[in-house]
């Protein structure tokens, strides 16, 4: 959940003078960003440094990562002629992100034998909500319209974005990364009813590709208490859990056996440790009641101007935690 992000000082001093889309395809940069907060924090896994639109840029799509904005796009996706200018994504377009993957591996061999690397795509529904609207949207409403008003198009708009993603984590995990999220951060603007119908089959079908490589998967949204259960039948191993919906609550959400992540809210970082503290231990605990087995993290993302020192006793207060109702 961006731990990279911009709270870390090493970070910030990294990218200096560099876009964020350049720093995504450099593989030293790739490589050192990714490691920071495993030496910093001690997390038990590493997540790679790139960004959602990486595949997009490396498909011919012109994008950029504006500082406080987000992503944007210069020719949004609007019509069946935008559409057939969407190219798919060659592998041989992302030879930098399999360097990058496999140099991180070889690093956390060396030094951080047990720490997993976790790649990541964005789902078909983010990635075309980004497209048609040309940015980050409040509403999302062309991406609703075109989705109610041409749903042909918009299916064939998020089949290829779903090739696309395929493709991004294909090349991630065959050179190294050991598990994968997939993000949909705008799904929890969706009704159930219009997720089931137009965006499930889609993110579905990125899980479905993958299977072969038999890897741990996740799956993660914001806002989406109320498609947990639409959202868990599209195949991960692991539903994420956004901070809004309580543990206890997201276990009946979900399949049977599948596991749960989460979902410590980012603003909590900014309590007083004794007030934070029990939280974390509260969530661990609440966790570790489900089932189907269960990964502590954030419900979203590190925020930029959270205390670098917090992260850290986090993940000593989690290691304490599990270790006591755990054993060992
Ligand atoms: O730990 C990590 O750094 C993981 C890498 C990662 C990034 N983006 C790097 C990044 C991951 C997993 C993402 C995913 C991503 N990117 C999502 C899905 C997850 C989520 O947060 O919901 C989305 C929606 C994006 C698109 C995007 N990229 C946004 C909205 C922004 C923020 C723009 C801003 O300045 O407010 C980015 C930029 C971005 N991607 C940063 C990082 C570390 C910050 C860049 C910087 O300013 O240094």
């Amino acid at each position: 959940m961006r731990q990279a992000g911009r709270s870390l000082p090493e970070y910030r001093s990294l990218r200096s003078g560099t876009t964020m889309l350049q720093a995504c395809r450099t593989p030293e940069l790739v490589t050192e960003i990714t490691l920071q907060p495993v030496r910093r924090h001690g997390v038990d896994a590493a997540i790679f440094f790139s960004d959602i639109v990486v595949p997009l840029q490396a498909a011919g799509v012109d994008v950029e990562i504006q500082a406080g904005v987000g992503p944007v796009i210069a020719h949004p996706v609007r019509s069946r002629a935008d559409l057939d200018r969407l190219a798919e994504l060659d592998p041989a377009e992302l030879a930098d992100i399999a360097e990058s993957v496999s140099a991180i591996r070889a690093e956390l061999d060396a030094q951080h034998p047990d720490t997993a690397l976790i790649g990541f795509a964005g789902a078909p529904f983010t990635l075309a909500s980004y497209l048609i609207e040309g940015g980050p949207s409040r509403n999302h409403e062309r991406t609703k319209a075109m989705m109610l008003g041409d749903p042909q198009l918009f299916s064939d708009l998020l089949s290829r974005l779903g090739a696309i993603s395929s493709a991004f984590l294909r090349v991630q995990l065959e050179a190294g990364a050991q598990a994968f999220q997939l993000f949909d951060s705008w799904a929890g603007y969706l009704s159930p009813q219009d997720y089931r119908a137009s965006v499930l089959p889609h993110s579905s079908q990125v899980f479905a590709d993958l299977a072969d490589l038999a890897v741990p998967s996740f799956h993660f949204g914001v806002q989406t208490g109320e498609l947990l259960a639409p959202m868990s039948e599209a195949g991960s191993d692991v539903m994420g859990v956004d901070f809004r919906v309580d543990l206890a609550d997201a276990s009946s959400r979900v399949q049977t056996g599948q596991a749960l992540q989460g979902n410590l809210d980012p603003a909590m970082l900014f309590a007083p440790w004794e007030v934070l503290r029990p939280r974390v231990e509260q969530i661990v605990r609440a966790g570790l009641e489900h089932p189907g087995g269960y990964v502590f993290n954030l419900g979203h993302g590190v925020l930029p101007t959270t205390d670098p020192e917090v992260p850290g006793r986090i993940v000593e207060e989690v290691h304490r935690v599990s270790a006591e109702i755990l054993g060992g």
